[in-house]
């Protein structure tokens, strides 16, 4: 990895890559208009901008109000049974909208549509359309279909779309932060996952339309882009011709940050046998890189990490928390875990809590192992652990964790965070909320001399579990 370049006149061809980009405000209004709602990862809600800005270009209009859609699109996740239970329930309200207007079109994208296919429509029979994460430059076609009195159905996976030249619609934005997708698919085949099925292979996106996107955000007075992914470390890209550069996550990180220093770049997801000391040095060498990393364990036991097929053991992923901890000062570290997976022993268990002693998480997602269809997990092993067992664990260390999140907060008071100002608190409009370079919320009086989009000085004076409650000072 060490051999690995940034390209030198990025300036530039930053700016060609721009030139690339589709406008889609360009369009002439065909009159329809398109609801879209998003569930799952932060992928499928920033795919849902990439939908938003193809059928833009077509002359949809997006409408936050179902009622008055002509489409109504739900984009989905399948990586637990709970998750589609949510969007199966969802989907029955909006086929009741269209026993009312015949003329509405609704349709399933993202992961189970992929998942489903044409399965879906057998289920579903007033769902018009099915597509799958790498077929959205059909729709306008597909919809076309529907129109003529069909069903249409695209979830042909692809090794090369990254929409790297759409620039997307930004959806419910309050034109502050932004997600932008870096590379698509999954190649790693954890053994519970489903996402390799549903999302293909992985393939990263030109470096020079990413910057390039990010850019036009900065210009645009957004503050915060974060960098998305399944999987970012494994973050490659190679230009094609006689000289080749290639581009690495710790590369492209460097080329977001020198953008300008009041960009923050965020990124998601990291994995624990691909996060290299460079990454780690890139995120210490800009001060706008923050000093955040969500790195999933799973499971603290090294038996469980090998069922899963997460390609790392517990003593690495402990060099890797002990190398964060050595080269980035004062980083938060979040984490994914599974409680209940196949055959896991109540001291195997123990070994996840351990981790979770050992490392003191800022904040976790904690879930319930749910058998995948397909998956690798389901065909080689037995989903035997019964269900209040794995509740039983999985309230263990929720509470653990809030412990710990409680700790990490606490450790903050007295301290004065840098925080990019996001608009009013959810609670009251006389407070404002932003989240710290720690990606830790903080509330704080509203000011004239501050506003939404700016950075201010907050001195921590107490916490809850999740929130920081301060003041501005100087
Ligand atoms: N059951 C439970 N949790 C799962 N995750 C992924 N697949 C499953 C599953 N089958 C969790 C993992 C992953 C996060 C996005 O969702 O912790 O990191
Ligand atoms: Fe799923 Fe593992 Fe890929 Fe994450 S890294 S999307 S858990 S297969």
């Amino acid at each position: 990895m060490m051999d690995l370049l940034i390209p030198d006149k990025t300036h530039d061809e930053g700016r060609q890559g721009e030139a690339l980009m589709l406008k889609a405000e360009t369009a002439k209004n065909n009159g329809r208009k398109l609801y879209i709602e998003s569930y799952g990862c932060a992928m499928n809600f920033s795919d849902s901008e990439i939908v938003a800005s193809i059928l833009a270009e077509r002359g949809f209009e997006t409408t936050t109000d179902y009622s008055i859609a002509d489409v109504i699109f739900i984009n989905t996740c399948s990586i637990r049974e709970n998750a589609e239970q949510r969007v199966r329930n969802r989907l029955k309200e909006f086929t009741v909208a269209k026993v009312k207007n015949p003329g509405l079109v609704v349709g399933v994208l993202g992961c189970m549509a992929e998942r489903l296919k044409s399965k879906f429509l057998e289920e579903e029979k007033l769902v018009d359309v099915v597509v799958g994460p790498d077929a959205y430059r059909d729709l306008p076609n597909l919809i076309d279909r529907v129109d003529d009195g069909q069903k249409a159905v695209n979830v042909l996976l692809s090794r090369e779309e990254t929409y790297a030249d759409i620039s997307p619609v930004r959806l419910n934005s309050n034109g502050i932060n932004a997600f932008v997708s870096i590379m698509r698919g999954c190649d790693n085949m954890c053994s519970f996952c489903v996402v390799p099925f549903t999302r293909g292979r992985e393939r990263s996106r030109d470096p020079l339309s990413i910057v390039a996107e990010c850019r036009d955000l900065f210009d645009r007075g957004y503050r915060e882009v974060t960098l998305l992914g399944q999987n970012v470390d494994s973050y490659k890209y190679s230009t094609t011709g006689e000289d080749v550069i290639t581009t690495n996550f710790a590369n492209l990180l460097e080329l977001v940050a020198l953008i300008n220093p009041d960009l923050r770049v965020r990124f998601s997801t990291s994995h624990p046998k691909d996060i290299t000391d460079d990454v780690l040095y890139a995120i210490n060498k800009y001060d706008n890189i923050c000093n955040y990393i969500h790195l999933p364990v799973q499971s603290g036991n090294s038996r469980i990490l090998d069922l899963m097929n997460r390609t790392y053991d517990r003593d690495w992923y402990i060099n890797r928390i002990d190398a964060i901890r050595r080269i980035i000062p004062d980083c938060a570290i979040s984490t994914d875990v599974i409680t209940g997976f196949c055959s896991e022993t109540d001291e195997e268990h123990k070994d996840t809590v351990s981790m979770m002693d050992y490392v003191k998480y800022d904040f976790a997602y904690m879930f319930k192992y749910s058998e995948r269809p397909g998956t690798l997990a389901a065909k080689r092993y037995a989903d035997d652990i019964p269900e209040e067992v794995k509740q039983k664990r999985l309230t263990e260390i929720v509470a653990k964790q809030q412990e710990y999140s409680f700790y990490r907060m606490q450790a903050r008071i007295g301290r004065v965070e840098r925080v990019l100002i996001e608009g009013f608190s959810k609670k009251s409009d006389k407070d404002y909320c932003g989240r710290s370079d720690q990606n830790a919320m903080v509330i704080f009086p509203v000011g004239e001399n501050y506003k939404p989009g700016q950075y201010v000085n907050v001195l921590i004076e107490r916490s809850t579990t999740a929130t920081l409650i301060g003041k501005v000072v100087d």
